[in-house]
């Protein structure tokens, strides 16, 4: 297993609508444990493959962030189903280090999506797997947390992220 360099904003990987797995054979798998292992290690929650520069609807879920092995969520071809409540929390991503925001979302969610095998399941999550589930699933979209924000919250962000796209050496000292 391999740790991958993770993209960051502003690669234009991050805004690409990713397309369905239709080989589930031995290069998914291979996908799937490097992603595992790159989340493990960054150490985060969740991790979609356009992150590791991958155009794939495939996203990996951990709310233990590696505790416990048998957490691990991996969700290829995934669809929200359903969702329930609302419930606002703090998030970070990635693939833009150093910003952080209160992002509000559905509570809980009921997911169908495919394994490794190409088998079909379904599962519900809530609390902290719910929002990783369903932050994975934006990028699979290309969408960012940061788009889900309004008012001063994206304000806040606009400025970080123009930040991002042309670095600026600091202002030097004086008035
Ligand atoms: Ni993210």
């Amino acid at each position: 297993m391999t740790v991958l360099p993770i993209r960051q904003y502003p690669d234009p990987v991050l805004r690409a609508r990713c397309t369905p797995v239709v080989d589930f054979g031995p290069d998914l798998r291979r996908l799937v444990e490097d992603m595992i292992q790159t989340m493990h290690d960054a150490p985060g929650v969740g991790l979609a493959a356009p992150q590791v520069g991958v155009e794939l609807r495939v996203a990996v879920v951990d709310a233990t962030a590696g505790v416990d092995p048998g957490a691990v969520r991996v969700l290829v071809n995934p669809e929200i189903l359903d969702t329930a409540g609302v419930d606002t929390e703090t998030e970070g991503c990635l693939s833009i280090p150093d910003f952080t925001e209160q992002v509000t979302r559905p509570a809980s969610v009921r997911v169908a999506a495919r394994d490794l095998e190409g088998r079909a399941y379904e599962m519900d999550a809530d609390e902290l797997e719910a929002r990783a589930i369903q932050h994975e699933l934006d990028h699979l979209d290309g969408i960012l947390f940061v788009d889900r924000l309004r008012g001063l919250r994206r304000q806040r962000a606009r400025s970080f992220l123009r930040r991002l796209r042309s670095p600026e050496p600091a202002v030097a000292g004086g008035n």
